[in-house]
């Protein structure tokens, strides 16, 4: 990386030495770095202000106002990384799939993708799609000094969810109904998704971000023996073709207590955990040669101080034999959490773990 003299190559060359790709590296770290899902972008005052009146998807492809955005939990709160400030379905729009974020709902697809002449409708995903990542990735790069950007992309399954249900899902039906009735076309279809995250998880690295992470918040709903078959092998695409880009690679899932295993064979260098199963026996479930992110419970910050601290230590101390650990939320900041709570928790973490 060092002989990448790119702006982009001199920011990852600062940040390399930094708490949280210390971490991610399961090297010695002077604290225990920390960092939100779901930071930017959330009840920050400051951020509602500057997205008044500009609907989700056109301020994901404004790059003056996306690195403003990605910024201010890093002002704010003093955190250990940015989190590039987008959605996952960004670069499905960008080949010029027909949908939509709502406020309150989610991403909703006009057309579900199906069948497989559905399928033809992904089509590859080129740097020019997303310009405004690379415009905005590069503003970041001049102003963050020596804090890491973290990129990030939706993984296959998730992405399949919203194509193929339409929108927010609960139970997963007509996914789970093409992966069960068609498995050709739903490994197609799920081979397909990681190329183009793949394209743009590169097109990130390219532009400057230090770590990525591929986010299957819904994987959760499947059965072990489903995701070994049905999953796996696309999101093992990802993570393989990024390998060796110098960038640590997180994966995330929400209710993945059973999966832990797997999702550690899918090859990611971090394993992020909700807050149902404990860091040392997420360890153990895990496996060897892995840090992991995590893991509280983001209702916790509803309940006064004390408590915070008192859950907050518990995590700590089950963390304390990890080989790496990047504190988290379990999934991401909830819309009404106070900032100050979380400005609180991310000094009460570097405090406490200060060697
Ligand atoms: O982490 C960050 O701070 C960066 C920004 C970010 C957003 N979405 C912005 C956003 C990230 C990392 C995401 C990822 C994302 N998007 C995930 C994975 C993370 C997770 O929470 O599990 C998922 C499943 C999505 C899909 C999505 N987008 C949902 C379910 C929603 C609606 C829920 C909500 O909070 O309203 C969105 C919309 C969305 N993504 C908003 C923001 C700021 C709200 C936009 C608005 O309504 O104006």
């Amino acid at each position: 990386m060092s002989e990448n003299q790119s702006p982009a190559g001199n920011q990852q060359t600062a940040a390399y030495d930094s708490a949280f790709l210390k971490a991610c590296r399961r090297e010695p770290v002077p604290h225990t770095p920390v960092w939100f899902m779901r930071q930017a972008g959330r009840s920050l005052p400051e951020y509602l202000k500057v997205r008044e009146g500009i609907p989700m998807l056109e301020s994901c492809m404004r790059p003056d106002l996306v690195a403003e955005i990605t910024l201010q939990p890093v002002r704010r709160h003093g955190v250990d990384a940015a989190i590039y400030f987008s959605d996952i379905v960004v670069p499905l729009k960008a080949i010029g799939i027909d949908l939509d974020i709502k406020p309150g709902v989610g991403p909703v697809v006009e057309q579900p993708i199906r069948s497989r002449a559905d399928l033809a409708r992904l089509r590859d995903l080129t740097p020019d799609d997303v310009s405004y990542v690379t415009e905005a990735m590069g503003i970041l790069t001049g102003e963050l000094g020596a804090t890491p950007l973290i990129g990030f992309a939706g993984a296959p399954f998730t992405l399949a969810s919203y194509l193929v249900e339409g929108g927010p899902s609960r139970n997963h039906e007509h996914t789970k109904a093409l992966m069960y009735g068609d498995p050709q076309l739903w490994a197609d279809l799920l081979d397909r998704l990681a190329e183009i995250t793949t394209a743009f998880l590169k097109v990130q690295i390219e532009a400057g971000a230090s770590a990525v992470q591929l986010f299957d918040s819904w994987v959760g709903a499947l059965a072990p023996v489903d995701y070994r078959r049905s999953v796996l092998p696309a999101s093992r695409k990802v993570f393989d073709a990024v390998e060796g880009l110098g960038v640590p690679r997180i994966h995330f899932g929400v209710g993945t207590g059973e999966l832990l295993g797997p999702l550690g064979e899918a090859g990611a260098d971090v394993v992020g955990v909700d807050w149902r199963v404990p860091l040392d026996e997420a360890a153990r479930r895990v496996g060897p040669g892995k840090a992991l992110q995590g893991n509280l419970d983001p209702a916790v910050l509803f309940a006064p101080t004390a408590a915070v601290e008192a859950k907050t230590d518990e995590i700590l101390d089950a963390a304390a034999g990890l080989e790496g650990h990047v504190f988290n939320l379990g999934h991401g900041v909830l819309p009404t959490t106070d900032a100050d709570a979380l400005t609180r928790l991310v000094e009460y973490v570097h405090t406490r773990t200060a060697r």
